[in-house]
């Protein structure tokens, strides 16, 4: 296993691994500091199945099926679709997702830990690449915070809504259609501290995103409003960002906890792009038991 980074502000090649294969126990450490610390990894050329994949992330965490139940893998029901391929005039797979600034699963009471696509298809144009994800370094941002910032924001917690990131996909034009009543009762709003400590890497980061974060419990509207304006428009600097140009094979692992990240939508329904995604908590990640075994052995 052979570590690159990507010498930007996130992000590295992880080569000389199959995951198709059981990582041994040292490997699997390996990864997830790596994981912790440089926020995204890029395992290239992988030919991963879906329950290989599956297999992979469950060692991270529960995965979360999808809240539609529509889009899964025909054998793996972990396994999302993410495609805007339409075939004998069905879609396969959710055509828009994440394309806006966001945390995936910051919505949940287990909040998310990682997230792990595996490319099948990128769309091009011209010999150049389209259907980028963008992520931004949220230990960077935490650290430059004003001091009086982080004295302020040390024991707040924000209410995350996933219906928030569903509306607003809907008000750009989005088919996803309305949310039920019982899946909107599925995911109910979820609470979690702004600034947490990292179970990796024992270092804050900020922990709140444009695409659910709604208010800051217990603080005035106004005062809430302003703050979280601060913040959005604060951890979104292109100086926090990396963008990840995607190739078939790649399967990237990111970790949620450190970073937020959107994918971009430069590329037309002509364009087919193909990616098969797990959605892992951090319910593992933040067990002291895990934790003993994984994350402090030697
Ligand atoms: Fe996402």
């Amino acid at each position: 296993m052979n570590v690159i980074p990507n010498s930007q502000i996130l992000g590295a090649r992880v080569e000389g691994l199959d995951l198709s294969q059981t990582l041994d126990d040292a490997t699997f450490r390996a990864v997830l500091q790596a994981l912790g610390r440089h926020g995204i990894l890029c395992f290239p050329n992988q030919t991963l199945a879906a329950a290989q994949q599956r297999d992979f992330c469950a060692r991270l965490g529960f995965i979360q099926y999808p809240v539609t139940g529509k889009f899964q893998d025909k054998q793996v029901q972990e396994v999302g679709i993410l495609s805007n391929i339409v075939e004998n005039g069905v879609p396969i797979g959710l055509a828009d997702a994440g394309q806006d600034w966001h945390t995936d699963m910051s919505y949940t009471q287990v909040k998310g830990f990682a997230n792990a696509l595996f490319a099948m298809r990128v769309p091009r144009r011209e010999g150049r690449v389209l259907g980028g994800t963008m992520f931004c370094n949220m230990f960077a941002a935490y650290d430059d915070l004003p001091t009086e910032v982080k004295d302020r924001l040390k024991d707040a917690k924000a209410v995350h809504d996933f219906q928030k990131f569903w509306d607003a996909m809907l008000a750009k034009g989005s088919a996803r259609g309305d949310l039920t009543p019982a899946q909107k009762a599925s995911r109910p709003p979820a609470l979690h501290p702004i600034t947490p400590v990292h179970p990796i890497v024992g270092r804050r980061s900020l922990y709140c995103n444009p695409g659910y974060a709604m208010h800051i419990e217990g603080w005035a509207k106004a005062e809430s409003d302003e703050m979280l304006e601060f913040l959005f428009q604060h951890q979104l600097q292109p100086k926090y960002q990396w963008t990840h140009q995607w190739t078939e094979g790649d399967f990237l692992l990111w970790d949620n906890l450190g970073t937020v990240h959107q994918a971009l939508a430069d590329y037309s329904a002509e364009e087919p792009r193909l990616m098969k995604r797990c959605q892992i908590m951090a319910d593992k990640v933040f067990d002291p038991a895990w934790q003993q075994q994984w994350l402090r052995a030697a």
